[in-house]
């Protein structure tokens, strides 16, 4: 039995509400008296994709437990890889990442498209993750994790920007029995569906909760300020995978006003 962490959707930029929010959900994962098997992180770690924003999302985002972090549409991959992951900035490709740990292997997909806010494995994510699970033993669990849901949510303005060429990936999950679940974030919403048979888990955002459109009537993105920053627990135990939603910090954590909240959430 083991368990990891699930956050997404920092949106680092600068300000003191979007640190505020990820420092209570790291610091309530440090003072955990347990070891998490990982903390994923889907995306969306800047707003605005600059080094500055990277630099506090280092700091922020250091933890006790392994980290693996993967980008999203708000991303830009230079700074990305040079001021948070501490290397070269590289030609720009997608940004793919593995932790093997001695439980599971957790795999992180670069789901971005520079300069867009839907999302697309391209072909050569889809190589690498095809390659890391045919080196991986059968007997592991592995959990796929990207930023852009590959799904429709009957949340019109973000199906307009999930992941599109799904088949591609629906096809390497049948031929990876061992695949125990997909896990995105992009939607500020803490949900759970199904994709190819398995399991997809849609983190909370740390930086705000979407409103959906059958509570407010429309569909125009906005989020509820009020609600505090989520994350999840992902319990897997023979063969069996139980996710716990948890709300971090508290109702104090400083707030912006809901025009400025839903600009967070407008851009994807
Ligand atoms: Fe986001
Ligand atoms: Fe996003």
């Amino acid at each position: 039995m083991f368990v990891f962490a699930h956050l997404s959707d920092t949106h680092l930029d600068g300000g003191e509400r979007s640190a505020a929010r990820t420092r209570a959900a790291m610091d309530h994962l440090d003072a955990l008296p347990w070891d998490l098997d990982a903390v994923l992180v889907t995306g969306d770690i800047a707003d605005n994709g600059t080094p500055a924003e990277y630099d506090t999302a280092r700091a922020l985002l250091a933890s006790r437990h392994p980290v693996l972090i993967g980008p999203g549409n708000h991303d830009v991959r230079g700074p990305f890889r040079e001021n948070l992951l501490g290397e070269p900035a590289g030609d720009g490709g997608p940004i793919n990442r593995v932790l093997r740990t001695a439980s599971a292997l957790y795999a992180m997909c670069d789901s971005s498209i520079p300069g867009r806010h839907d999302g697309l494995l391209a072909p050569e994510t889809l190589a690498w993750l095809s390659g890391v699970l045919d080196e991986s033993p059968p007997s592991l669990p592995v959990f796929v994790a990207f930023h852009h849901p590959p799904v429709e949510l009957r949340i019109p303005f973000l199906d307009a920007i999930r992941q599109f060429g799904e088949a591609d990936l629906a096809d390497l999950v049948a031929r990876h029995p061992n695949i125990a679940a997909l896990l995105c974030g992009h939607v500020h919403t803490p949900a759970a569906t199904t994709f190819a048979g398995r399991p997809l888990l849609l983190a909370p955002g740390i930086v705000s909760t979407l409103s959906l459109p059958w509570e407010r009537g429309d569909d125009e993105g906005h989020v509820d300020p009020l609600l505090p920053p989520m994350l999840t627990f992902n319990v897997w135990d023979a063969g069996r995978l139980t996710t716990h939603y948890r709300v971090v910090g508290s109702l104090d954590t400083p707030i912006r006003d809901r025009t400025e909240a839903v600009d967070v959430i407008g851009r994807g």
